[in-house]
């Protein structure tokens, strides 16, 4: 009986070590993608340039809604990349808290694989009209005086 409470426990351990494994962020390879496939666009600090839009204390406002958060997947440059869902949901979770700094919501919880793989697979039409009608909406429903460009 002893022994095999023990194998339990054992198994239990190993089982709870790998899933706190995989969704821990390695944060040197998030970098390498970011820098990879991300940064010739919006720069090494993620401030972005000409037409694409400053992620530095800004990209967290998304959070605030449900249609904001499921936006920063879809956007092209994340949904289409050449990341599988599991490197692309790191990415996106180092990321956020990283370049989006006092943006991002205190309740912001991590994206999971799943999420992504589900997220990328509805592409975004009109995205630049899209992501006005969800800033907006977040914007109007807050009190924050966080502006965005
Ligand atoms: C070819 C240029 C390009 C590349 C490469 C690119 N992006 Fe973008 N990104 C944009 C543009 C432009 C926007 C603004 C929305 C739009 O028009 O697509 C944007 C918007 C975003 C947004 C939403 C921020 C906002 O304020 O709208 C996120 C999040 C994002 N990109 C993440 C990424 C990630 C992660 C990668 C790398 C895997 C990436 N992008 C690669 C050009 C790019």
């Amino acid at each position: 009986m002893k022994k095999h409470l023990s194998r339990l426990l054992w198994l239990c351990c190993l089982f709870g070590f790998s899933c706190n494994a995989e969704e821990a962020i390695n944060e040197a390879r998030a970098l390498f993608n970011y820098q990879m496939l991300c940064q010739g666009c919006h720069v090494g600090d993620g401030t972005g340039g000409k037409d694409v839009p400053n992620l530095q204390g800004a990209v967290g406002v998304f959070l605030n809604s449900t249609a904001g958060r499921e936006y920063l997947i879809k956007v092209p440059g994340a949904a289409n990349s050449a990341l599988n869902s599991k490197d692309l949901a790191e990415l996106m979770n180092w990321m956020i808290p990283v370049m989006g700094k006092d943006s991002v919501p205190d309740d912001f919880v991590p994206y999971t694989e799943q999420e992504v793989e589900t997220l990328r697979q509805e592409p975004l039409m009109e995205v630049v009209e899209h992501r006005a009608k969800v800033l907006n909406q977040i914007l109007t429903n807050s009190t924050s005086a966080t502006t965005i460009n």
